[in-house]
């Protein structure tokens, strides 16, 4: 059984607003020297374009420089993490659209990112999912209730504003490690990110 930290984590990138967290959930795990496998919808890559200074091919070049980090095509249905038999600490899925969430929540594989969330599932894998939309409608919101009942975490990417973030980053920051506790790589949120009442 190969060491917990050489598992690598999947991370899928769909077309919800918040390339940014993608971007720095990817920087951050390669940061930490835990291996990534990571996939990006055709839909993630036009957000990311509207979102971003830096094209996604670009990012995506650098990261593949890096000697942990694996890059799989949306439409790789033959990937090793297609297959539950391929070991992986588990999935954040950063951001992840409504449609992916339904997609997810109903079985319905029609890329490799579905595929990958749904092996998590059946492998009773860690999976986060951070949903990114509003107002949420109740297709939304069941959907989101289904995933939560079967153990995903579904992890919005809400500001802690008694945290006073002074900026965009500060957010980010704020979410990709929540997500990274939830994923089981960190195993606690860092000082710098944990509430500390000024009243005390
Ligand atoms: C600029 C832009 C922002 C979007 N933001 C969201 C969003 O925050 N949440 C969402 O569910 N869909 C959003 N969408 C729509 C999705 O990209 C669209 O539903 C797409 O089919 C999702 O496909 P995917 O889940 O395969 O990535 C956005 C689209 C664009 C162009």
């Amino acid at each position: 059984m190969p060491a917990q930290k050489a598992l690598p984590v999947v991370v899928g990138i769909s077309g919800a607003s918040g390339s940014a967290m993608a971007r720095r959930t990817i920087d951050r795990l390669l940061e930490m020297e835990v291996p990534v496998v990571a996939t990006c919808s055709s839909a993630a890559r036009q957000v990311w374009q509207e979102e971003m200074e830096q094209p996604f091919r670009d990012v995506l070049e650098t990261w593949l420089e890096h000697p942990l980090f694996t890059y799989y095509p949306i439409g790789d249905l033959i990937a090793p993490l297609a297959s539950g038999t391929y070991a992986t600490r588990g999935m954040v899925v950063v951001p992840c659209s409504m449609a992916t969430v339904a997609a997810v929540a109903h079985g319905l594989v029609t890329n490799l990112l579905h595929r990958a969330a749904d092996v998590c599932i059946k492998e009773r894998r860690r999976l986060v999912l951070v949903p990114r939309e509003t107002p949420l409608s109740p297709i939304h919101l069941e959907n989101l209730l289904t995933l939560a009942r079967l153990g995903v975490t579904v992890l919005s990417p809400e500001p802690a504003f008694y945290l006073r973030p002074k900026s965009v980053d500060d957010i980010v920051e704020f979410v990709v490690e929540r997500a990274l506790v939830a994923v089981g790589v960190l195993p606690a949120m860092s000082d710098k990110l944990t509430y500390h009442p000024r009243s005390e």
